[in-house]
């Protein structure tokens, strides 16, 4: 039968239990009376089960992978890649499980190399907007910073008032001269080109601890071993996203954020006490972070408990 449409191998099975059970009936002298006797009753029912176990038994090994599959579209996660089905030796049903495990590394292939690109491409995107806010934007509150102070010290000394209020408009303009510098900080992490993933981290925590939604604690392991730039990234990209969440939704007053070695791997955990949610629909920072994971070859686990906090947990492969 090997080689025949699925199909054609049920029919083909059941037509070989039914003509057994015809042939059973025209060429023994079993007979099947008008008013059916007892003992003719009993031989029917043991012909009738024998032709449905046989029947199953010859189905089984064509059909149960088809189970399997059905089942396992219906869970398939590709941002959990790395799941296939255990291959049975032969059969219509290993064809098919073989199929199958071929699509998911197809799938995951691309998709993974769409993510890839449309994170790149997010990067890019992000150092642009930073370079502009720098150039441009600094540029030019420097250049009104400048000019505000040349009015100031031109102002004569009977209008004081004017002076004031130039100083005032003067402080704004720092101000909006920091939040440019400090958005294109965080859009573009320059730190973690020049100085490394720890200075980097230890920016980030800073500006979490500057915002005052919760004490933190940073510990990082010596001896770390060294991340590919992409991974790097990666950390300090889920740390960043994780203590953002930390401020905008938990409420915690204890924060520790910790980048530690565990076997071959660097594990990034940020974990609060605020009062945690379970995370049924993560919004597009849940998913970038698992994306990202994903990206390099790393896991992601968030745990969170109603009323004692949150872990994000990120191992990347060293
Ligand atoms: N540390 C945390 N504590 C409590 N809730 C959290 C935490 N992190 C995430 N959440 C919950 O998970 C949701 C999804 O997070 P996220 O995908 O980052 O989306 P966003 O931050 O844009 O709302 C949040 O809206 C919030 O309800
Ligand atoms: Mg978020």
């Amino acid at each position: 039968m090997r080689g025949l449409p699925l199909y054609w191998k049920v029919v083909l099975t059941n037509g070989a239990v039914f003509l057994a059970g015809t042939l059973a009936l025209a060429l023994t002298p079993a007979r099947v009376s008008e008013d059916v006797l007892a003992s003719e009753a009993v031989v029917l029912a043991v012909g009738l089960t024998v032709m449905v176990v046989v029947d199953a038994w010859l189905l089984r090994s064509t059909l149960r992978p088809v189970d399997r599959v059905i089942r396992e579209m219906e869970t398939v996660d590709l941002v959990r890649p790395g799941r296939r089905l255990d291959q049975p030796p032969a059969g219509p049903g290993a064809q098919l499980v073989s199929g199958w495990n071929a699509l998911l590394d197809r799938l995951e292939a691309e998709r993974a190399e769409g993510s890839a690109k449309a994170l790149a491409a997010q990067e890019a995107e992000r150092h642009r907007i930073a370079q502009e806010l720098h150039d441009e934007v600094g540029q030019s509150l420097t250049v009104v910073l400048l000019g505000l102070k040349r009015a100031e010290d031109q102002v004569p000394p009977e209008l004081a008032d004017v002076a004031d209020d130039l100083a005032l408009v003067r402080e704004s303009a720092r101000a909006g001269l920091d939040d440019v510098r400090r958005v294109a900080r965080r859009l573009r992490p320059g730190v973690l080109e020049d100085l490394g993933l720890l200075s980097a981290l230890a920016a980030l925590a800073s500006d979490f601890t500057a915002l005052g939604r919760g004490h933190l604690t940073r510990t990082t392991s010596p001896g770390l071993p060294p991340l590919s730039p992409q991974a790097e990234l990666v950390v300090y990209r889920v740390a960043q996203e994780a203590l953002t969440n930390v401020a905008r939704h938990a409420a915690a007053t204890e924060v520790a954020l910790s980048l530690t070695r565990v076997g071959d791997a660097v594990v990034l955990e940020v974990r609060d006490d605020g009062h945690g949610t379970p995370i049924d629909e993560p919004g597009s920072g849940v998913l970038g972070m698992r994306e990202r994971a994903v990206l390099v070859g790393g896991t992601l686990a968030i745990d969170s408990v109603p009323g004692q906090g949150t872990t994000v947990r990120l191992a990347v492969p060293a």
